[in-house]
């Protein structure tokens, strides 16, 4: 029996069906809930149709019931966002009937001795929100709001056609559209990928070989370093509630750091994300300081300071003397090894390495890299805390690069190479644009600085980004990227605000003056190929950290790569996308 049968069961039935609702009421649930006659819940529910997060849309009548019970438009957006709304958000748009704010039980019982209300099923469609005329018009809107079919859209456009059904079809022909929609949708490859990604995330923290180990409480929090990502952390640990404590040896910093912060909260209230009164008390919860004894009391402290290992051994010595027994100690570097830094402390077992991506209040991507000595708590509670965050926490062994940026190095290598070879960056960053992510190799390199890129290059002890270290020159020409208007491209404040990337012809011709002296020839080079080279380039790498163990599972590499990376979650990750269209053919 499938919840098809029951929902099936429910509608002929003769009796009046109350659904009351606690907790998280997803998918099939509230497919369930809405064939019943009245849905109460309690204040605490949450009701949401996320199938279309894993390329699916409600199978089990949802795409069918729910316009006719709160109209087309409404019906759409709820769907097509996904995400779970909570119980009073779900009373106003019309899908509960009650929230009770007594026993949920005792108020379904009262709604069922109503009398039968079957309407929405039955009856000949009433779209609520939208008159009939127009409900042809809010589909072909929908239809132009969602990404196409062949760039992450497929199942979004397939909610669109089972809605169009409910407003144009009888029930029961309207069911039978769902039906083979959905069934489309299973087979389908961006299903599959999200599916597998969807999987690939509740795997993250199950490590073989680890002893079984309790996590630590995290109560309070310490950040080392008020830059870029120390405010970053420090605003990602506020918004879970934790209280934090900033130290930084600079004023400028502390003062520039305050400012990103009243401005992270004022722009969450303009969004409506959050009231003023919650923005302030979370911002209370951090603290600025140049006391170092200010940290003693917390259970993890993240150091962000400069990315030098003499630097970073000086305030972890600084650390052992000062944090409580049991305070795990993290460093968010790049590309230090995790093992030098530990052995500044007397306890090693306590460092782990937690990799934040920028912005780290915000990129939902956390590498956790284990130390020689990491203890099986510090790893529990690493894993337990990046789900406060909210973040997903990936494993990596203490490598270099550990397993995104090593793999982006190789990537931005090829990238470089293919210029070399004649192509202008412009043409291979709109090749992997077109592949569907945000941005390509070349204009990623000059948001992130071109001379961060020239120091990770010597710290990897590479001679260049491809052969011919351009991106050197670039650096030496003061062209360090976005942030000085030029890189591989030009940037101008009157074009999109500085951040859009204007090709410029004197790269092109550095690349090939560049090429010329090292007698590499010019030749035809496809899309295909570019994009093929570069995704060989990553997955390549990929295999070799999973042989080394770096990484622990080709799952986990996808899951850095679409969360960290942007590359498309539609396609799966690098090492999904490889394996079913092998990339290195
Ligand atoms: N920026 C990124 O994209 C990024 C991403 C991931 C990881 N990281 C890593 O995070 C760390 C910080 O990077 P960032 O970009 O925030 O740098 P940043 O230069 O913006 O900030 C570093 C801060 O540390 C402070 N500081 C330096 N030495 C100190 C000391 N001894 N005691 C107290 N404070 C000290 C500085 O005053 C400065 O405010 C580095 O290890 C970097 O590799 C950076």
């Amino acid at each position: 029996m499938t919840i098809r049968d029951v929902i099936a069961a429910i509608e002929s039935s003769v009796k009046t069906h109350v659904a009351a609702i606690d907790g998280n009421c997803l998918g099939g649930g509230v497919e369930l809930a809405l064939v019943c006659d009245y849905r109460v819940a309690t204040p605490a529910a949450k009701l949401g149709l996320p199938e279309i997060l894993i390329g699916l849309l409600p199978g089990a009548g949802g795409t069918q019931r729910l316009p006719r019970l709160i109209g087309a438009r409404a019906a759409l957006e709820f769907m097509l966002k996904g995400t779970p709304v909570p119980a009073k958000r779900a009373l106003e748009l019309g899908i509960l009937d009650e929230v009770a704010e007594g026993d949920v039980v005792v108020a379904a019982r009262e709604l069922a001795a109503r009398p039968k209300r079957r309407a929405s099923a039955r009856e000949a469609i009433v779209a609520k929100d939208v008159p009939m005329q127009a409900a042809p018009y809010v589909v072909a809107q929908a239809h132009k709001m969602v990404p196409p079919e062949s760039n992450g859209g497929l199942a979004a456009h397939k909610l669109i056609d089972a809605v169009q059904a409910s407003v144009e079809l009888p029930f029961n022909f309207g069911l039978a559209r769902e039906a083979r929609l959905f069934d489309e949708l299973v087979r389908s490859e961006p299903s599959q990928a999200l599916r597998h990604l969807f999987f690939a995330e509740r795997e993250l923290s199950r490590i073989p070989g680890l002893p079984e180990a309790r996590a630590l409480p995290i109560e309070r929090a310490g950040v080392v370093g008020a830059g870029t990502m120390g405010s970053g952390i420090a605003i990602a640990f506020a918004q879970a509630g934790i209280p934090v404590v900033v130290v930084d040896s600079s004023d400028a910093a502390v003062d520039t750091a305050r400012q990103t912060v009243m401005g992270m909260f004022m722009y969450r209230v303009q969004q409506g994300k959050l009231t003023q009164e919650e923005a302030w008390k979370r911002a209370q919860l951090i603290e600025f300081t140049d006391d170092w004894s200010r940290l003693a009391d917390a259970d993890v402290i993240v150091e962000a300071v400069f990315e030098s290992l003499d630097v970073k051994r000086e305030v972890f010595a600084k650390l052992d003397a000062i944090a409580k027994p049991g305070a795990i100690l993290a460093t968010n570097t790049s590309t230090l090894d995790i093992d030098e830094i530990a052995k500044a402390t007397k306890r090693p077992a306590s460092v782990v390495g937690l990799h934040f991506f920028v912005p780290a209040n915000i990129m939902p991507l956390l590498e956790i890299v284990r130390g020689d000595k990491t203890s099986p708590e510090v790893l529990a509670t690493a894993f337990t805390l990046a789900k406060t965050l909210r973040k997903k926490g990936v494993l990596s062994g203490n490598a270099f690069g550990f397993i995104g940026n090593r793999m982006i190095f190789d990537y931005l290598r090829e990238a470089n190479a293919i210029a070399e070879e004649g192509v202008p960056p412009a043409r291979v960053d709109a090749v992997m644009k077109r592949f569907g992510f945000p941005m390509g190799p070349f204009a990623m390199s000059d948001l992130s600085g071109l001379d961060i890129g020239r120091q990770v290059q010597a710290a990897s002890g590479a001679q260049a980004f491809g052969r011919t270290n351009v991106l050197g020159r670039l650096v030496e020409m003061g062209r360090l990227g976005q942030k000085t208007g030029a890189g591989y491209f030009r940037y101008d404040k009157a074009v999109g605000k500085g951040r859009e990337p204007i090709p410029d012809p004197e790269v092109d011709a550095l690349f090939a003056q560049a090429a010329r002296e090292a007698g590499i020839a010019p030749r035809e080079i496809s899309d295909d190929e570019i994009r093929e080279r570069l995704l060989r380039a990553l997955v390549q790498r990929g295999e070799r950290l999973l042989e080394e163990g770096v990484a622990l599972r080709p799952g986990d590499i996808d899951i850095v790569y679409v969360y960290g990376y942007g590359f498309p979650p539609h396609l799966g990750g690098p090492m999904w996308n490889a394996r079913k269209e092998p990339a290195h053919a």
